[in-house]
């Protein structure tokens, strides 16, 4: 199969992370979350107490984000620290538009987001993959669900999970991560334009899965 790189971008909680996982195992595909490594800045950023993004970059280079497949799917590492876990406290998630809104910040994480990519075969999730990442990517979708559902997914998760949630909370801060996300300066959530839109509202994750596996084979 020819060595394409997919680029999957969309709002929080649009279940890109889900389906990717699935077509890059159905594929044989490296499957990148690009949320996690910005989730881990901000993991920094709160530990060490900071905003500044030097003292962030110079801690990650000293300790690099790394993944690696554990028992629970795939693992986040910063240096020998697993923080698969931490990196998706409220905490966390509340502060990360703000962390991922830094220019140096985002260049340094590109930088390795390009790198890791560089030989292709490989599947992205985030917010800027197709528009500044990968411009090139042979496959960009875009995926969208209305904020209810998203708030109602990510509910039914965190209930099934153990983590008390409320739901008229969580559908706020989706909708402000959004907010901030799509409205920052530096590579904002935005739909490439040669992107494809898919509105998974009312969809299961496999009607997405066959849609992004159909237009793979289209290509390779
Ligand atoms: O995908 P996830 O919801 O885990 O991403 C967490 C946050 O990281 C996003 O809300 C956004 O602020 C930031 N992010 C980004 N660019 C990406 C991926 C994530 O700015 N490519």
């Amino acid at each position: 199969m020819k060595k394409i790189q997919i680029a999957v971008d969309g709002p929080a909680s649009s279940g890109k992370s889900t389906v990717a996982k699935i077509v890059a195992r159905d594929l044989d595909l490296i499957y990148l979350d690009t949320g996690a490594m910005y989730r881990a800045a901000t993991f920094v950023a709160l530990q060490k107490e900071t905003n500044k993004a030097e003292e962030i970059i110079d801690f990650i280079k000293r300790n690099p984000i790394s993944f690696m497949n554990g028992k629970s799917g795939q693992e986040v590492y910063l240096g020998l620290n697993n923080v698969t876990q931490v990196i998706r406290t409220n905490e966390v998630t509340n502060t990360v538009s703000k962390i991922s809104a830094m220019p140096e910040i985002r260049e340094f994480l590109v930088a390795e987001q390009q790198r890791i990519a560089h030989n292709g075969g490989i599947i992205m999730d985030g917010r800027d993959i197709g528009t500044v990442v990968l411009p090139e990517a042979e496959l960009k979708i875009f995926l969208v669900a209305s904020v209810d559902e998203r708030a109602e997914r990510r509910y039914k998760e965190n209930i099934e999970k153990g983590i008390p949630t409320n739901l008229e909370q969580l559908k706020e801060e989706i909708a402000k991560r959004d907010y901030k996300d799509s409205t920052r300066e530096i590579s904002p959530l935005k739909q490439a334009n040669d992107a494809v839109l898919l509105d998974s509202t009312g969809k299961t994750i496999e009607d997405v899965v066959l849609f992004i596996e159909e237009k793979v084979k289209a290509i390779v």
